[in-house]
């Protein structure tokens, strides 16, 4: 169903309203549903970027909000960046409000061997969420930054996390440094095409 204008929801007015009701959200007995609902309204209300994140023109990952119980990261996504596959150890909601974001969804097989399962691209003022035994990697597919808002079922920082080599799929230990280094790179990296 179309939407003729962008709507009004009382999370959508400010930073804190957001935040305050994401955080809500884990009163509730499916804090993610919730939190898919509030993500998916306010990118409607906002149609885009919310005035108070900085414009998305350079590699970011900044935290939001961090608690044992959620964790709210703004997330720009450099031109053709691809990530390698990793899990998150807890249930995850991204929502875009610029670019696109294509995912593949991985599985392990009997051997514990990733296998490829699934794909799911979200595009602008979309929301996707992850189960919390989900493993995904993502590329932004366009010669553009991508903007999203992403919410974690948890402390990210500070819970463990899993990732895989993109080559030869062996696991070891999720590396954020490593995945900001990777973030940095890609950046110093975008437009020498052009
Ligand atoms: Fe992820």
């Amino acid at each position: 169903m179309m939407r003729e204008q962008p709507v009004s929801v009382p999370a959508a007015a400010d930073r804190e309203s957001f935040i305050a009701a994401l955080v809500s959200a884990l009163e509730d007995d499916d804090p993610q549903r919730v939190v898919e609902r509030v993500l998916a309204d306010c990118l409607q209300a906002w149609d885009g970027r919310p005035e108070w994140l900085p414009p998305a023109t350079c590699a970011r990952l900044e935290m939001l909000h961090e608690s044992p119980g959620l964790t709210v990261m703004h997330v720009v996504w450099p031109p053709f960046m691809s990530t390698e596959p990793h899990d998150h150890g807890m249930w995850a909601t991204l929502g875009l409000y610029q670019g696109r974001e294509n995912n593949i969804l991985w599985a392990r097989d009997a051997e514990r061997r990733l296998v490829a399962v699934g794909a799911h691209s979200i595009g602008r003022l979309e929301v996707f969420s992850l189960p919390a035994d989900a493993i995904h990697s993502v590329n932004n597919p366009v010669n553009g930054y991508t903007g999203a808002i992403h919410v974690y079922g948890g402390d990210f920082l500070n819970s463990p996390k899993r990732e895989w080599d993109p080559l030869d799929f062996t696991e070891r230990a999720r590396d954020l440094e490593r995945t900001r280094a990777a973030f940095e790179a890609a950046d110093s990296g975008a437009g020498e095409e052009e």
